[in-house]
């Protein structure tokens, strides 16, 4: 009864610590942080500048005693301290925006397919040491499906692909649970290099990565586009140091990320052929869900669909369906229960 109580004051978190991206959900609020994963740490004094975009714009930019980085690596906790302070952070942010509730909150916080027991608990670990009163780990790409509201629950198959910054992941899901998956690092960070590494060769251009990124959304495509693009790109010269510019066309992104989105229906395929037939059937009849933020690329839904000849859809808002889904499970205790991961203590 006092539990039922408390939780009912103490809003429960959602929190999707993505390479990219941290997105908090908070019961009965909706989304109420959604930032770029990165820190700004004074080095001299150890203590935190910025957390999120405002520090984002700060990567490349900092004097030698300033760190801005980015504490996950392809959805792994890579540094701990960082992580830490940079989700205590933005967990107090979201207490003081509420009238003061003293209690810690409950945290469901995602995790990805192929983590090792280390991993799995150094996430435990970095969410109670933010100031969680209990945590529940669930699969990301469990959280992305429920989301995007697809019937996980249903004795038939549902293929989900997450394309997110660091990771692709595919799943197959049925009754509640994953029952073939891959993962690939092949994934929105790589398509960002590839334009980088694209600028470099053909036009000695040194790009930086949001630059990259911004080219990635704005003219970035898997198939020809109805209306051919163009925009500026800017840069370093890589002989004279100066800067430059060059137009860019859609085309010639497209090239330069064909390798990589190749690889991606290439995993998406093999995933397939090493899924039961019954299942097989369910999804051609179904369509396959795509979420996360690559899955905006345009044509990347035509692209695949056409690599596999099985229809392909783009969730609604597709890069906050992992956290909207962790708020749907906060809601839903009988989900939880039948969702969640068994904790590494
Ligand atoms: N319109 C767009 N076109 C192409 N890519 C986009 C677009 N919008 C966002 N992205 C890309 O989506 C990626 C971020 O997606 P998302 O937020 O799902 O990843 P994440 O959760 O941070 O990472 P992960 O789940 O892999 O740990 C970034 O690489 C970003 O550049
Ligand atoms: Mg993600």
């Amino acid at each position: 009864m006092f539990k039922k109580l408390s939780r009912k004051l103490n809003k429960g978190l959602g929190v999707d610590l993505g390479s990219t991206k941290t997105m908090i959900y908070q019961q009965d609020r909706g989304i109420v942080v959604n930032e770029s994963s990165v820190v700004a740490i004074n080095n001299r004094t150890d203590q935190i500048l910025a957390v999120g975009d405002e520090a984002r714009k700060m990567v490349g930019k900092t004097p030698p005693h300033i760190n801005a980085s980015t504490p996950l690596f392809h959805g792994i906790i890579s540094d701990f301290e960082i992580t830490e302070k940079m989700l205590k952070y933005l967990m107090d942010k979201v207490r003081a925006g509420r009238f003061s509730f003293s209690t810690k909150p409950m945290v469901v916080v995602g995790i990805p397919l192929d983590v090792t027991e280390v991993e799995k608990k150094a996430v435990e670990d970095v969410v109670m040491s933010a100031g969680a009163s209990q945590v529940y780990l669930v699969e990301n790409i469990m959280a992305a499906a429920v989301g995007a509201r697809i019937p996980i629950q249903d004795p038939s198959g549902n293929m989900i692909i997450n394309l997110g910054g660091g990771l692709t992941e595919i799943a197959v899901i049925s009754l509640d649970g994953i029952v073939n998956w891959k993962v690939t690092r092949t994934a929105g960070l790589t398509l960002d290099r590839d334009i980088i590494k694209f600028a470099r060769d053909e036009f000695n251009l040194v790009l930086g990565e949001m630059v990259a990124e911004d080219i990635k959304r704005r003219i970035g495509s898997a198939l020809e586009l109805e209306e051919p693009v163009i925009m500026q790109m800017r840069g370093r010269d890589v002989m004279t140091g100066l800067p430059k510019e060059f137009d860019v066309n859609d085309s010639q992104i497209r090239e330069a990320l064909h390798k990589s989105v190749q690889h991606i229906l290439d995993t998406i395929k093999a995933t397939l052929e090493t899924t039961p037939p019954e299942l097989v059937a369910d999804i051609y009849q179904k369509g396959i869900i795509l979420t996360g933020g690559v899955a905006m690329l345009k044509n990347i839904d035509k692209f695949i669909a056409r690599g596999i000849e099985i229809p392909v859809h783009i969730a609604d808002d597709p890069q906050t369906c992992t956290v909207r889904g962790m708020g749907v499970i906060l809601e839903d205790e009988i989900l939880l229960q039948d969702i969640v991961i068994p904790s590494s203590q």
